[in-house]
């Protein structure tokens, strides 16, 4: 990399993290509770923040939208991470009216510490993720997920138990 480039890049990430900073002030005071040290990225979509609450350390990536309507919040644990383009959406339109109408339904949203959702998933309302379970990428969650557990697919579906360290560590011990 020449002088000049590498100029270029280091302004560029300087001006990267101002934005960030502000970015997350601004959410810090919007969102009904935002945990130290989270992270919101740039283009990241959140309809009425302030019925959304966010735990500490969580990281939410680029073009994420989060839709959490008046009656129905999202609740973000500590540690979560939402990668590229994961949607929350609590409401869809009450189709068995006319939909002319925009009546909407309407279901909160609960992710417990330590998940990950990853990069398009999309959580539908009235869902609930346990501590530390993963969603794979694409996938579609219609209904709750246990802790510890993988989920993938369109719906998505249990596929494995997740090791975690604390059950790593006692397999450990009882295996010596
Ligand atoms: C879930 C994931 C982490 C893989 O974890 P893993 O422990 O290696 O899981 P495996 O590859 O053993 O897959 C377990 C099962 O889930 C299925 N699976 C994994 N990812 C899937 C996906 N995205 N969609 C559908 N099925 C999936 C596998 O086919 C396998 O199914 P089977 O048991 O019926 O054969 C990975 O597939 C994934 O989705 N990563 C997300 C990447 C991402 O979003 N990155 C953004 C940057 S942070």
């Amino acid at each position: 990399m020449n002088a000049l480039a590498k100029a270029i890049y280091l302004v560029g990430q300087l001006a990267k993290k101002i934005r960030s900073r502000v970015r997350n002030q601004y959410y810090r005071h919007l969102l009904r509770h935002f945990g130290e040290g989270s992270q919101i990225c740039e283009g990241v979509f959140i309809t009425t923040p302030w019925n959304v609450s966010m735990g500490k350390g969580v990281q939410i990536n680029g073009r994420v939208h989060v839709l959490a309507r008046e009656d129905a919040p999202v609740d973000i644990g500590d540690g979560v991470v939402l990668s590229y383009e994961a949607m929350l959406l609590t409401a869809g339109l009450a189709y068995t009216g006319k939909i002319k109408k925009r009546a909407h339904r309407a279901l909160p949203i609960v992710i417990e510490n330590d998940v990950w959702i990853g990069a398009r998933a999309i959580i539908l309302p009235g869902v609930r993720l346990g501590r530390n379970a993963v969603v794979a990428a694409g996938s579609v969650v219609t209904k709750d997920v246990a802790p510890n557990t993988l989920v993938a697919g369109i719906p998505a579906t249990f596929k494995k138990m997740i090791q975690t360290s604390s059950i790593v560590e006692q397999q450990t011990k009882a295996d010596r």
